[in-house]
């Protein structure tokens, strides 16, 4: 069984006041999202992250095409108990506390009185907010509703969880925090299906991606496959290496970038490392490590969004 399949979602929103017009926000969207999986739904600002998340959610409904979660349709309740949602700017009755808010969604899914003070308690440790759960929610900063609201999208320990960027509005520190939570859920076996524009934590927690942009999706697959090795090189990060070294290793190297105290030294191939190895100790210096070079996911961002635009402009002359 799959967690999640979309197919051929599509969404118009009507705009305008007088002049009533339709602007697609998805087109077509196809996706299958496996059980136990971590997932990343990634694009820039208006990629229509939050309009897939809304239509899966019964927020907004599609304009055409369908999809399932834990195989059922999106209007099946007993499904709906089984999955959670961080929306992109939770809002809650702020005069309540993080305690009170947990303690009412406790209820609402059915769990008793002991199990739901019991539940809230361990999510406001789960999620940081502990100290802070006897404070009205109107006095919790960006960052702790954001937490309020993860602890919320867990209070029915879902099987599949949706979190519309659920790292924003923290510092590094509860990004960390956030990052590592969502780590221990995809190692319990939670399917989590999360949208970012934060490449890093995505980089760092997902198996597969879908990267959307302007309504479409335009790539999707597993993270190793996406990021395009560069053929065989390698970048070898050197320290301790004086200026005359450096030039010495440029006539091995396809590019030197020098760094504090050193240099990342990137080679054609493990041949080359070789030589700029014997060179860094003749002179004194410390090899730091040797990698093989990869596309960061930031590269493929903006290569892949660059070249869906020159498609398109293409299309349109
Ligand atoms: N209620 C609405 N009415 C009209 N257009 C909308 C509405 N909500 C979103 N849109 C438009 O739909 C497109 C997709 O928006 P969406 O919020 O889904 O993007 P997103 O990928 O979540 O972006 P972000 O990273 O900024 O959150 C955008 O062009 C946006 O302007
Ligand atoms: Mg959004």
């Amino acid at each position: 069984m799959l967690a999640l399949e979309i197919n051929n979602l599509t969404k118009d929103y009507t705009v305008g006041f007088w002049k009533k017009r339709p602007v697609r926000a998805l087109n077509d969207l196809n996706l299958q999202v496996g059980m136990g999986e971590s997932f990343g739904f990634l694009g820039p600002n208006g990629a229509g992250k939050t309009t897939t998340l809304k239509i899966l959610m019964r927020l907004i409904y599609p304009t055409t095409g369908e999809a399932k979660i834990l195989g059922c349709p999106l209007d099946d309740m007993q499904m709906r108990a089984r999955i959670g949602y961080l929306p992109e700017q939770p809002y809650f009755y702020d005069y309540l506390t993080a305690r009170e808010l947990l303690n009412y969604c406790a209820k609402i899914f059915g769990l008793n009185k002991a199990e739901a003070l019991k539940r809230t308690d361990d999510l406001l440790k789960r999620v940081g907010l502990f100290e802070a759960a006897d404070k009205q929610l109107r006095k919790y900063s960006k960052g702790m509703l954001q937490r309020a609201g993860l602890a919320q999208a867990l209070i029915n320990d879902p099987e599949v969880l949706f979190l519309d960027e659920p790292m924003s509005g923290l510092d590094p520190l509860g990004r960390r925090e956030v990052r590592d939570l969502i780590a221990a859920l995809r190692d319990q076996g939670k399917t989590v299906f999360f949208s970012s524009h934060v490449l890093s934590d995505v980089e760092a927690l997902c198996d597969r991606v879908a990267i959307m942009n302007k309504g479409c999706l335009i790539e999707s697959g597993k993270l190793s496959d996406i990021l395009k090795s560069r053929t065989n090189e390698l970048e070898a990060v050197v320290t301790g290496i004086d200026e005359a070294t450096l030039n010495e290793l440029q006539v091995f190297a396809t590019q030197i970038v020098p760094a504090p105290e050193g240099a990342h030294v990137r080679v054609q191939s493990d041949k080359e490392i070789e030589y700029v190895l014997s060179i860094v100790h003749r002179a004194g210096g410390r090899l730091v490590s040797v990698n093989p070079v990869r596309e960061s996911l930031e590269d493929l961002f903006v290569r892949e969004i660059s070249e869906n635009a020159k498609v398109a402009k293409q299309a349109a002359s």
